[in-house]
């Protein structure tokens, strides 16, 4: 399987949420393993491959701009060019038939493929004729064990704990893109764990789209988060996305407890009507969630809440977009991230329900929530100027590389002047807060 050599140069671009980060880390230690090589610099690779994403219809977008810049590219020279991730698994007729620049296919559990999908298709273009490969299979069991991912530098360290989502939430298309729930061996995300602490990084994201849901024998999310969160030498623990519909006293009580468990949630609420959260299968009522939000807030002072609002789904009123605005209003997050419906080929929405709210409407919706939260997350934010936070320090501030950036426990971001001290990246560091804005505390 081993490439002719001179070695062969692959170039990965990563679109998408933060599990197409880690599975890109995960196809760049395989794709080594078997002697290939990695560039930053996309004029100089032989592969280039794009990890995709087709949560909603402008991710898509993004993505058709961007395969057209590779056409102009392999004009000039020879070239492989392979999507992965979401959009490959769920456009495989269209992007394998319809778009003559695409070589290779794989779906987000077919990546133990690659290796040999590139070799094959590097082959092919030497003897002066393109094979396409494709492989997409969907897997029930496939969790990539044994595969220690090579990670991007930093003080982060993402460890996928599982894969896949069976809630088929009714406007949602990752059930679909990234197939049936199972969650890793304990021991084996432990092991990563530890990896990742012996390479210097300090945080660890655990992730999966469903990541409260996690469960393999006696180990459940909760007891999960607590043992990677006494890794020596890991100073902080976040995890993402959960759901509301799995958070058990014990889930709560774990973060309240373990001073290395970050006090902050992101708790995708989606919809504020009874009536929506119906349609769309969320499984939880406003009250529901509001109930959960009173645990949480009663169990974890200080908690940093975020969400996920969608606006516009199919047949929601002015009503029932009057319930979201409350609750936002209501429960006051930290901060959120407001989209417009965009629907999905194949969901239950798109099968059973019309997707007939305007597409002005949408925005104007959108619009008005964004204005609402960022009046509450600034109110938020200004209520840490004159406290002293503790920082984990990131990098330079992208404004300015006389400012430095980091993030509280609770991931708002801080930038503070450096002045003549230095922080190296991974230290915890405590600041005052001065002055606050929406986005940003500012330290001295
Ligand atoms: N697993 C996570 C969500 C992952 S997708 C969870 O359940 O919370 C991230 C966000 O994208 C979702 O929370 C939702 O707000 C948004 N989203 C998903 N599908 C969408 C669609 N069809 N249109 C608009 N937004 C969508
Ligand atoms: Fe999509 Fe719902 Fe699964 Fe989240 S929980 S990935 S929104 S189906
Ligand atoms: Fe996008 Fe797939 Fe993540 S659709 S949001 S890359 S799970």
């Amino acid at each position: 399987m081993r490439p002719k050599s001179p070695t062969p140069q692959v170039h990965i671009e990563t679109f998408g949420c933060q599990m197409n980060e880690s599975d890109s880390e995960l196809v760049r230690s395989m794709l080594k393993r078997e002697g290939f090589a990695f560039t930053e610099d996309r004029e100089r690779a032989d592969v280039v491959l794009v990890n995709t994403c087709a949560i909603r219809e402008n991710a898509h977008n993004k993505i058709y701009a961007h395969l057209s810049e590779l056409k102009g590219l392999k004009k000039q020279r020879p070239l492989v060019v392979g999507v992965l991730g979401c959009m490959a698994q769920n456009l495989k007729g269209e992007l394998a038939e319809k778009e003559p620049l695409v070589d290779i296919l794989a779906g987000p559990d077919a990546y133990r493929q690659l290796p040999m999908l590139l070799s094959t298709a590097l082959e092919a273009q030497e003897q002066g004729f393109s094979q396409k490969g494709f492989a997409l299979d969907l897997s029930e069991y496939e969790t990539y064990e044994g595969i220690m991912p090579d990670r991007n530098s930093g003080v982060n360290a993402w460890i996928t704990v599982m894969r896949g989502c069976d809630n088929f939430c009714s406007f949602c298309v990752v059930p679909y893109t990234r197939g049936r729930e199972r969650s890793r061996d304990p021991e084996a995300i432990l092991l990563e764990a530890r990896d990742a602490a012996a390479s210097g990084f300090k945080q660890i994201t655990l992730l999966g789209q469903n990541v409260n849901s996690y469960r393999s024998d006696e180990w459940d999310f909760a007891r999960l988060v607590c043992a990677v969160a006494d890794t020596p030498g890991i100073d902080r623990v976040r995890f993402t996305s959960p759901h509301p519909k799995d958070f058990p006293p014990a889930l709560i009580e774990a973060i309240a407890t373990h001073p290395k468990v970050c006090k902050h949630i992101h708790l995708p609420l989606q919809a504020g009507s009874d009536r929506i959260l119906d349609l769309m299968g969320r499984t939880y009522t406003e009250a529901d969630y509001l109930a959960l939000v009173e645990r949480i807030r009663g169990t974890i002072p200080d908690v940093v809440l975020t969400t996920d609002i969608i606006c516009g789904f199919c047949s929601e009123s002015d009503e029932d977009f009057q319930d979201t605005y409350r609750m936002v209003e209501r429960v006051r997050f930290d901060s959120a991230y407001i989209f417009k419906y965009s629907e999905r080929k194949n969901t239950i929405a798109a099968r059973k329900y019309l997707d007939d709210v305007p597409d002005f409407v949408k925005g104007t919706r959108v619009s008005k929530l964004v204005e609402v939260q960022r009046r509450i997350t600034l109110e938020r934010n200004r209520e840490y100027v004159g406290r002293e936070m503790e920082i984990l320090v990131e990098r330079d501030a992208t404004r300015s590389s006389t400012q430095g950036m980091g993030k509280t426990d609770g991931n708002i971001t801080v930038v503070w002047d450096k002045g003549t001290s230095l922080f190296e990246p991974g230290t915890l560091i405590t600041k005052h807060i001065f002055d606050a804005s929406a986005a940003t505390l500012y330290g001295e």
